[in-house]
């Protein structure tokens, strides 16, 4: 059975968000809609919560929460940008939107949608289980340099043009510990586990590029804040760099007020900051959270309030 997944950062996304009674909030990951849970108790039956997943299993989640959470609500089994997108085109508004990125425990844990190189499985990977492309289609058709790049980009794998290479001799791959295979042959003896499991960054990589997360990531942030009210808050919680970065910069732009260059004596952009970044820096678990839960060890949380003023 999987696990129920444990929400990370859960107080200080509350804490980041400061839900009110009668908010809409948008939680385009809904998941195990843990979050959802706790927005849900903050904003009341005056409010209003809708939940964006493509994974089935969240659909399933979302029934349950319905009957129990006191506001409003609605699911919507998409991709997050193209739920955000549909919230749009219907002329939505909400006060508050986050994203807590990656997989939920249970996907993880469901051992044969194959996101987990502790148990022999398909190679798949889809939080959408109708989605085509798997882990394997990818493994087994694309460009050894394109899956070699996949590797370097998505999970700064320093072998990997060795395992794109492994991976292409070996073919065709069926399951998780033919990759795990693989890949242990592909990595010299003496640096195998000397990053943790020598399977673990080129697991993280296939996933990414599978599920096209960083995309996704950059085509919905922008639609997410368009959606905010001024007033509203936007926040993310990332669990590798990779994503990091990007809700960083996004929100960073934001928040940046005029960019003229610093020699001129007036403002000639007349730029200033749509948004004002709530806990600078960002937000990661404490010692205690990370011993609970060791999956929060690599969680950072970004937010920001979306200013009154229009620039
Ligand atoms: C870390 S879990 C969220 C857990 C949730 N916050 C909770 O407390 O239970 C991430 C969820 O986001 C979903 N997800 C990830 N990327 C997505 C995307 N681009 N579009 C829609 N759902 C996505 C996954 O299917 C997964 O259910």
């Amino acid at each position: 059975m999987p696990k129920t997944h444990v929400p990370v950062l859960a107080g200080e996304l509350v804490e980041a968000l400061d839900p009110r009674p009668g908010d809409v909030a948008v939680d385009c990951t809904l998941g195990a809609g843990g979050h959802a849970r706790l927005i849900a108790e903050r904003i009341g039956p005056a409010g209003t919560l809708v939940g964006i997943d493509r994974d089935p299993l969240a659909e399933e989640a979302f029934a349950a929460l319905a009957a129990e959470v006191p506001c409003a609500t609605r699911f919507l089994r998409a991709d997050f940008d193209s739920g955000l997108e549909t919230l749009h085109d219907e002329g939505r508004e909400a006060d508050l939107v986050y994203l807590d990125l990656g997989m939920s425990s249970m996907q993880v844990d469901t051992r044969e949608r194959g996101f987990s190189y502790a148990y022999d499985a398909p190679l798949d990977m889809r939080m959408d289980p109708a989605q085509e492309l798997s882990a394997a289609e990818l493994l087994n058709t694309w460009d050894r340099r394109r899956i070699a790049r996949v590797l370097r980009e998505y999970g700064e794998e320093r072998y990997a043009d060795r395992i794109a290479a492994e991976v292409e001799r070996r073919r065709p791959l069926r399951t998780t510990f033919e990759l795990v295979d693989a890949i242990t042959a592909a990595i010299p003896a003496p640096s195998r586990f000397a990053g943790g499991h020598p399977a673990k960054r080129t697991f993280q990589a296939i996933r990414v590029a599978v599920n096209d997360e960083l995309a996704q990531l950059d085509a919905a942030l922008p639609l997410a804040w368009d959606l905010l009210r001024p007033g509203g808050r936007i926040a993310a919680i990332s669990f590798h760099s990779l994503e990091d970065r990007r809700v960083k910069r996004f929100l960073a732009d934001r928040a940046r007020g005029c960019i003229c260059p610093p020699d001129l004596p007036v403002c000639a952009c007349g730029r200033t900051p749509e948004a004002e970044l709530v806990a600078r820096g960002g937000v990661v678990a404490t010692p205690g959270e990370v011993a609970a839960n060791p999956r929060s060890k690599s969680a950072r949380l970004r937010a920001a309030r979306k200013l009154r003023e229009e620039p």
